[in-house]
Order: structure tokens, then sequence, then C-alpha cells
């Protein structure tokens, strides 16, 4: 599954460089994405277009950078301090100042500065996992930001772990140009076949965020897809 992202990552890279001469990236934490970032720290990616890619976040917990329950921590150590890839074309997403709300608009500026005149962020690529309550990013069943159709960035709460979490809104997510969700493990299985079942109010955040239009690629491994389940499910077809 892993060796699918990188390659999924690696065409979209190529791909969004020939057509803009750039690639933005914004990603997850977690442990899923762990093996890709390894892989794509590899000499067998390094060809990858570093120079021109620019690393944003999908969410962040609240909490120093330095601490290891933080996705810029991870995706740091894992990959960026690997790739030749300048410090100012990497933006974490601020968790210091008192007020989540602060750290939410000024992550949302900060967007809106690199994608100016735009209704939502054009993200090129957002990587999403997946939690067994049916989460995506930092949004969590129930969560009053699930109707959120405005804001690009929303504070929100986790019920687990780091509660105080900095979170990309639904329609920010839908307007990336490829959403590359992924899950392994059985503990998934019952929520990727919610993802994937019919969509029945009140719906998963993670199955809102897969079922709107727009190119989007789950990957399972053999444990999260179940006994019959595919590995791969690829929607809007045409290049990622
Ligand atoms: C986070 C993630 C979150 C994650 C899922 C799956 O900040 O925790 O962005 O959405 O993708 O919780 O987490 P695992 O990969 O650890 O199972």
């Amino acid at each position: 599954m892993a060796l699918e992202a990188a390659r999924i990552w690696a065409e979209r890279a190529f791909f969004c460089l020939d057509r803009q001469g750039a690639f933005r990236v914004a990603l997850s934490g977690g442990r899923t994405p762990e093996l890709l970032f390894r892989l794509l720290a590899e000499a067998r990616f390094q060809r990858l277009p570093w120079d021109k890619t620019e690393v944003f976040w999908v969410d962040e917990r609240r909490v120093p950078y330095d601490r290891p329950e933080s996705n810029y921590r991870l995706a740091r150590e894992l990959l960026l301090d690997k790739v030749p890839l300048a410090r100012g074309r990497i933006h974490p997403m601020p968790t210091g100042s008192g007020e989540p709300a602060e750290d939410a608009a000024a992550y949302e500026a900060l967007l809106r500065k690199t994608f100016p005149g735009r209704a939502w962020p054009g993200l090129d690529l957002c990587l999403l996992g997946l939690g067994e309550d049916g989460h995506t990013a930092s949004l969590f069943p129930g969560g009053p930001e699930l109707a959120e159709r405005r804001r690009w960035v929303a504070a929100t709460r986790s019920p687990k772990g780091v509660a105080g979490r900095l979170t990309l809104t639904l329609p920010a997510l839908w307007a990336s140009g490829l959403r590359l969700f992924l899950a392994c493990g059985r503990e998934k299985s019952a929520a990727v076949r919610a993802v994937l079942g019919p969509a029945q109010p009140p719906m998963l955040p993670a199955q809102m965020a897969w079922r709107s239009e727009g190119r989007k690629v789950l990957l399972l491994d053999k444990q999260a897809a179940g006994p019959a389940g595919p590995a791969r499910h690829k929607a809007a077809a045409g290049d990622v």
C-alpha cells in the first residue's frame, strides 16, 4: 500500500510540475503515513521535484513541534529533513498561540496568500487517514465543523488523544486536486465499509470527505479491505 501511495504521489507531483510548475501537498499525521514518508525519503524518490514542492498540513495536534504527537515532527523526522526541500517551502500549522481560533485564522491567511483569489485552497494532493470512528483529518463525528462551508481551516476537539486540533474543513479538502486516503489494519475495516457504504445520515466525516466529486483514491491493506474487498478504490478516472 505504501509503495502504491508513493507512486501516486510521484505521478501527481510530475503531473502538476508539468502543468503548473509547482506541486502543493498537504499531509495528515498518525501512524499510517509513516511507511510512505520513509519510502519517499529513499534514494529512489530523490528525483522527485522536491525543489518545486510546497508542504502544508491537513491537520495538526495543538502541541509544540518537538512533541512526539506532532504531525509536523513526524513528517520532518521521517521525510522532510531527508529531501532537498527548502525550509521556506514547509508550512506547519501554528500551534503556539493561546487561542485555537487565532491559529486557525493564521493558517487560513497563509493558505489564502498561497492560493490568492480562490474560493478554496488549490492543493494538488491531500493525504488523508481514517480513524476507527470514521474521522479523517481532525474532523470528528458529530463535530459542528462538519457543517462549515465558509472557512478553510477550523479549530476542533478530538475525543481521544491530544484534544486540541487544527484541521482543513471539508470544502477545503474537497477542493484539492486529489484526495489520497490510506487505511491499514483490521481495526479500520468497519470504518472502510462505512465510508464506501450508502450515504445515510449521519454521515461520518471520512465518508463526507470521500463522497464528494473529484479525483480520489482509497488505498487499503488486506486487513482494512476485509476478506472480499479490493485494495484500491479509485473514482474520477483520468490521471491521478
Ligand atoms: C491525526 C490524523 C488523523 C489520522 C487518523 C488515523 O492527526 O491523527 O491526521 O486523521 O489520519 O486518526 O490515524 P492512524 O494512521 O494513526 O491510524
